[in-house]
């Protein structure tokens, strides 16, 4: 069963094809082919989308969707002054402790769903509110009912227990703990920062994943300046997130390197922080990705226009700088090369807008503009 989908206003396809009538056919789960109209294969169905617009799905490449509660308190108290601290994800971390699997499961299904209805078609998935074995193994299986990109985030913060201990618990992350979620993860993760885990700590926890087979990724200079950026470059990690402070030095080092930078305006949103101006990441060739960092306590959305608004509006992206950050970086900054475009043999991953240019994505903000969501091939919202 093959299908043409015609009459769009524009297909943006992150390749360099650009067609006056686009028009592309679906077939099997894939993109079977992509161009001008009037040189369309014959096709056994066809779908009209009525002068709207084509964009590949949102790759949402930062996200922690394995836990309890909220921390609504804390962001109300954000407002009248109080500052973001990493002390905070205990709180959650108790929560997810006393929580059963089900009641995580339907809450992880409920943002994957949220997330889907605004476009994200893939996502990726941490664990990290459990900090002991067998909450970060259960976090981990629950994580891969819903995604094959799952992180292994037990270096989030040392869980109270370990408070005077930290090496211990750092120890523990390495050894038994690693070893139980292995075979659950495809990524290993490290929350590099004040009041987390020293870029020493963040060396050997990531080596000891790498020697466990998992890919490098890590939580870097959110907080604060520091050697996050350049630590991350070191161990080849596939994507530095947060970046919120950064040097000419750590442009140069991520330059250098295949190390995607994933800016999460969502974090600097909740927090009340100053916005990066990613410009000069720009300007020095560095692959750039956004994703929304769905959380409980820094970033609490699953919406991806929204991140790609911030992006525009207070990081310095162009609208088309910020669609390819949330696509095709957010592909590269996972690893993945058969998502985040619309070429043939790519993965039929796609959104249909309600306008007629993607540049709407920024003009109007908080605006529903994705009226269906088809992934492999199927409309999935
Ligand atoms: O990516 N920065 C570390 N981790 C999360 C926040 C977790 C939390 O506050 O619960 C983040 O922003
Ligand atoms: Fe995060």
């Amino acid at each position: 069963m093959s299908t043409l989908f015609s009459n769009i206003a524009s297909l943006v396809t992150n390749t360099d094809g650009e067609f006056a009538q686009p028009a592309f056919v679906v077939e099997a789960g894939k993109i079977a082919w992509v161009g001008e109209l009037d040189s369309a294969p014959a096709a056994d169905s066809r779908v009209d989308l009525e002068h709207k617009t084509v964009i590949p799905g949102f790759v949402d490449s930062h996200n922690h969707l394995i836990f309890a509660g909220d921390r609504a308190a804390e962001f109300s108290a954000r407002t009248q002054g109080q500052p973001y601290s990493a002390g905070g994800i205990n709180y959650t971390v108790e929560q997810t402790r006393s929580a059963s699997n089900e009641e995580l499961r339907h809450n992880a299904a409920a943002l994957v769903t949220e997330g889907l209805t605004s476009g994200t078609t893939t996502v990726e998935i941490k664990s990290g509110y459990g900090l002991s074995v067998a909450d970060e193994v259960r976090s981990l299986q629950i994580a891969r009912e819903f995604t094959e990109e799952t992180t292994f985030l037990g270096a989030h913060v040392v869980p109270a227990e370990y408070k005077n201990a930290p090496e211990d618990y750092v120890a523990m992350v390495c050894g038994p703990m690693l070893d139980a979620v292995a075979p659950h993860s495809k990524w290993i993760d490290v929350f590099c920062d004040r009041g987390a885990f020293s870029p020493d700590q963040t060396r050997q926890i990531l080596k000891a994943g790498i020697a466990k087979g998992l890919l490098p990724r890590l939580h870097a200079n959110q907080l604060e300046p520091g050697e996050g950026i350049k630590v991350g470059v070191e161990l080849g990690a596939a994507s530095v997130d947060h970046i919120s402070h950064f040097e000419d030095s750590d442009i140069a080092a991520l330059a250098k390197s295949n190390t995607v930078a994933t800016f999460l305006p969502g974090a600097e949103f909740s927090t009340r922080s100053k916005y990066p101006d990613a410009r000069p990441m720009f300007e020095a060739g560095i692959n750039v990705a956004i994703a929304s960092d769905c959380n409980p306590g820094s970033s609490f959305t699953t919406n991806m226009p929204l991140m790609i608004a911030l992006a525009v509006r207070e990081m310095f992206f162009t609208p088309e700088q910020a669609l390819w950050s949330a696509t095709k970086g957010g592909a590269l900054a996972l690893c993945r090369t058969d998502v985040g475009y619309l070429a043939i043999g790519a993965r039929a991953d796609f959104s249909i807008l309600s306008s007629n240019s993607y540049l709407h994505l920024a003009y109007r903000p908080g605006v529903n503009l994705i009226e269906q969501v088809w992934r492999n091939g199927n409309q999935v919202s």
